[in-house]
């Protein structure tokens, strides 16, 4: 028999917000090690389906699969930690009074235990483990720098580290690129094709040059239903991914 390689299987999940159909009957599969693109004009229930996926919001119906368990009813924090699945929101989300190193080693431990942190023993493996994520990141030469001095992508990459240093083996992005310039959003596609193999990513994005740097698979959802699916340069030349895209403003690069 083969090994299983889907590592999240996604069944006729909805959910309805008084009666407003969010996510509706979405099937998705996402395999080991791979970088799985979700695309769709704002409001199509993208941010919604990684809330269900982290357990920030319960589905009306349907199953979420990982590792072949079913997480729906679990708690974020369990999600979190048990199952090792790892987001990054839309936006940044860093302590901006500590340094980058501070930032990294607060999400390490937890930020339950945020006074632990402080006085604990910085052994010669979390050291480690702690610059292998900041070379990662780029962020190693600014590691003493408070977080306040970052420019835009250097936050959002150190919001990055906060969730890989947690060795998450499903990562979340939230429009990880969205503000940042096109040298931050190239840098931003290697790092996340670097991540790839060892974790398996869930990429939502709107730029579309980021989307075919980085993508194995793109699911493109409309009024929360899963529209087309596929390897990028199919689901590019869909008529319908077209058509809405074309309807929407934030589909430029179509
Ligand atoms: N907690 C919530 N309560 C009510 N409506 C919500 C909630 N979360 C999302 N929505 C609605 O669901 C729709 C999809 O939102 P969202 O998933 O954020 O879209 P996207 O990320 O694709 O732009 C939007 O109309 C939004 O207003
Ligand atoms: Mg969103």
């Amino acid at each position: 028999m083969m090994e299983n390689n889907i590592l999240l299987d996604i069944k006729n999940l909805s959910v309805a917000f008084s009666g407003f159909h969010a996510v509706s009957d979405v099937d998705l599969q996402v395999e080991r090690g791979k970088v799985h693109v979700i695309i769709g004009p704002n409001g199509a229930g993208k941010s919604t389906l990684m809330d269900l996926i982290t357990g920030k919001t319960r589905p009306t119906s349907g199953q979420i699969l990982f590792e072949d368990e079913n997480i729906v009813g679990k708690e974020p924090g369990e999600i979190s930690y048990k199952y090792k699945i790892g987001r990054k929101f839309q936006g940044p989300n860093v302590f901006d009074n500590m340094t980058v190193y501070e930032n990294i080693e607060i999400a390490l431990k937890g930020y339950t235990s945020i006074i632990k942190a402080f006085v604990y023993r910085r052994t010669q493996t979390v050291k480690a483990e702690i610059k292998r994520v900041l070379d990662m990141i780029q962020l190693y030469d600014q590691r003493e720098m408070m977080a306040t001095e970052l420019s835009h992508g250097q936050r959002q990459w150190l919001e990055i580290g906060m969730v890989i240093i947690q060795s998450p083996k499903l990562i979340m992005l939230d429009e990880p690129a969205a503000g940042m310039t096109d040298v931050e959003t190239y840098k931003t596609g290697e790092l996340v094709k670097k991540l790839a193999g060892e974790h398996t990513l869930v990429v939502i994005e709107h730029d579309m040059d980021f989307v075919e740097q980085i993508a194995d698979t793109v699911t493109v959802l409309h009024h929360g239903q899963v529209l087309a699916e596929g390897p990028f340069k199919t689901v590019k030349e869909n008529p319908e991914v077209v058509k809405v895209y074309l309807q929407d403003e934030n589909g430029e690069g179509f």
